[in-house]
């Protein structure tokens, strides 16, 4: 069986990766003791999805597989985009990032907006591939349900009426921006 280092400490992202890739081992960073905050100094998806990767194959030599991903609201010109993890600010909690989020939508009537995924496999400095996908939907009125991370309590799936954080782990593994860019990475490996 083949072995991937997998260059994140979110358990969402993990459980969400492996569940797609489920025949390949994921070793998870805790695993191989990497316990530093990798920084994230680009400003597109593809160059700090390869941040990450390179950060650690320099380390371990080991090919390694990343995922840069957010949130991107037409109303808002695509912002949070690249910073939707520190759109309240560095240090934000998902909540706080959410709320703000919903502020600047307040009476908005547009509120189109998609989430996107760039997937990074790393196996040597010459061997690299991005792999993309997205989700299309809405931004809800008030955050709705605990599932999942980040934005999902307030993003409604295209073709859904509840938000990701009330649509169960099984649903979002399926037609997550994640599993999509995953699903073409298992079309070439
Ligand atoms: P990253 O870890 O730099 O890729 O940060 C991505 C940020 O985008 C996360 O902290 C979340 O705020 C948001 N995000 C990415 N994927 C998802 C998702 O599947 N659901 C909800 N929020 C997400």
């Amino acid at each position: 069986m083949k072995n991937i280092i997998l260059a994140s400490s979110n358990p969402h992202k993990l459980e969400e990766i492996q569940n797609v890739l489920s025949p390949i081992k994921i070793n998870t960073l805790l695993e191989i003791g990497f316990i530093d905050e990798i920084e994230e100094t680009a400003n597109t998806f593809e160059g700090n999805a390869l941040i990450k990767c390179e950060t650690i194959y320099q380390l371990y030599k080991k090919p390694v597989i990343s995922d840069d991903s957010g949130l991107l609201v037409h109303y808002l010109k695509d912002a949070p985009g690249v910073y939707s993890s520190r759109y309240a600010g560095q240090n934000a909690t998902d909540q706080m990032n959410y709320e703000k989020l919903l502020n600047n939508l307040n009476d908005i009537a547009d509120r189109r907006a998609k989430f996107v995924t760039v997937i990074c496999y790393y196996q040597s400095p010459r061997n690299i591939a991005y792999f993309k996908g997205e989700l299309t939907g809405s931004i809800a009125e008030q955050p709705e349900g605990y599932n999942g991370f980040g934005y999902d309590p307030i993003f409604i799936p295209e073709g859904f009426n509840q938000t990701l954080g009330q649509l169960s782990s099984e649903i979002k593994n399926r037609l997550s921006h994640r599993a999509r860019a995953l699903e073409k990475f298992n079309l070439v490996f």
